[in-house]
């Protein structure tokens, strides 16, 4: 039998590695500029959790996760995204306790939607997500959306455009429900299953439905913003107005809402046109979430966040040449005695810092120096017999083409020498 990845997963070749990694470190020197930290919750966590936090009307609830019962019956999730748990674990370590009223996160890793692949979607993707739990304040969202957009704009991201839009605290979800059922009520028989049970339960979904989403009903459906309250209205206003003060370019989006439960005031996408990606790809999303923290039984604490998908910001980025350092040294031994020295070499090179490695296939020069070439390696250092005889190795620096005999207790000292005086051909 041929075994292959479930659909839906992708295998990171060490080719791609490089540039995951080179990702990795941009987000987390990101952070770390914002003073966030990062937090690593697990990867399955009870299933009511997400039911609870992201919405039993929801898709992802209704339609992607990754269930399983564990050994003693007890219903397992596979997170589908990464707030909930972060949620869950902030109320669990009472990290409200803390004297820093506002902690911030971020977290990277893998998350599991049963969606149906295609390009920049898949079933097992990795998110970069931040979290700022603690306050109300709009200064918290625009910390949020800046950070968001410093991602963007440091991995060079073209045709990209934040869009913002308010859901309003709860009177104005109530207002906004209200009308929403007004407006849907002479058409429900007509939209799907899944929407008439969404027009009782939480008629915000209805504007998620793939099946009607050409429902002439759809187009003017009412829209959030005009039924903020005055509190809601003031801490959106206030919103665009810091945005404006830091040059930050920014379009109101009436028709977003986000597909997850447990929003509330200021949501937010970082939409691209990148057309490696499809025009209008929603590269990542957030919001605010100022009753997640009190429904999963913590203390009345607000929260705000978003999440990129890491899979969508490689595509869009994959001009970005991922060229890997070299090694410091490519150790090509001849014979049985010179492999023995070469092993002690290169375990004394690799101790003292220098990333190196030898052959290990008893091949002749030829191919060892072809080797040397793939691994961009500085030095080849040469063992033959003769060399083994003199307690010497053969140093030939790749780029200079030098070629020097180096007692072995020197071979440090002559790398070090060499480095330093200016010959690490950057
Ligand atoms: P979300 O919009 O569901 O938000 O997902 C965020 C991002 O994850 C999306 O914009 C997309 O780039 C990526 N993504 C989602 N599903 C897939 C998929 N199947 N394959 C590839 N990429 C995908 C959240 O998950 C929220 N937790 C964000 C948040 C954090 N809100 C507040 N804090």
């Amino acid at each position: 039998m041929a075994y292959s990845a479930p659909r839906g997963t992708v295998d990171i070749l060490s080719d791609n590695s490089g540039q995951w990694q080179q990702l990795e470190q941009l987000l987390r020197t990101i952070c770390a500029n914002y003073n966030v930290k990062e937090m690593r919750t697990p990867i399955f966590e009870h299933t009511e959790l997400f039911t609870r936090a992201v919405g039993d009307t929801t898709d992802v609830v209704t339609k992607e996760m990754y269930t399983f019962e564990d050994k003693k019956g007890r219903s397992m999730t596979l997170r589908p995204e990464g707030t909930a748990g972060i949620a869950r674990s902030y109320v669990e370590n009472k990290l409200y306790a803390l004297p820093e009223k506002l902690q911030k996160y971020y977290y990277m890793g893998p998350m599991f939607r049963y969606e149906r692949p295609q390009s920049g979607r898949q079933r097992q993707f990795h998110q970069f997500g931040v979290e700022m739990i603690g306050l109300e304040s709009p200064y918290v969202d625009v910390e949020a959306m800046v950070l968001a957009v410093t991602v963007v704009e440091a991995l060079g991201l073209q045709d990209i455009t934040l869009h913002i839009n308010s859901l309003g605290d709860e009177e104005s979800r109530d207002a906004y429900r209200e009308a929403l059922k007004k407006h849907f009520e002479p058409v429900i028989k007509d939209l799907c299953y899944d929407c008439q049970q969404r027009y009782e339960k939480n008629p915000l979904r209805i504007l998620d439905c793939k099946v009607d989403r050409e429902h002439p009903f759809m187009n003017d459906a009412p829209h959030t913003i005009d039924y903020l309250s005055e509190n809601a209205k003031a801490h959106f206003d206030k919103v665009c107005e810091l945005l404006d003060d830091l040059e930050i370019e920014y379009v109101i989006d009436t028709n977003l809402v986000r597909g997850l439960d447990y929003y509330s005031h200021t949501v937010f996408e970082v939409i691209s046109d990148d057309p490696k990606l499809g025009a209008g790809a929603t590269v990542g999303g957030g919001g605010r979430y100022n009753t997640l923290i009190s429904e999963l039984g913590g203390p009345d604490v607000p929260g705000v966040g978003f999440a990129f998908g890491m899979e969508r910001l490689l595509i869009a980025n994959s001009d970005v040449d991922a060229e890997e350092d070299g090694l410091d040294v490519y150790v090509m031994p001849l014979g049985n005695e010179a492999k023995d020295l070469a092993m002690q070499i290169v375990t004394m090179l690799r101790a003292n810092g220098f990333t190196c490695d030898m052959d290990q296939c008893d091949r002749g020069l030829k191919g060892q120096f072809k080797s040397a070439d793939r691994f961009h390696a500085h030095f080849s250092m040469i063992i033959g017999e003769e060399e083994v005889k003199k307690e010497v190795v053969n140093m030939k620096c790749n780029h200079s083409k030098e070629q020097n005999e180096v007692l072995l207790e020197n071979i440090v000292a002559f790398i070090e020498a060499h480095y330093e005086g200016g010959h690490d051909h950057e």
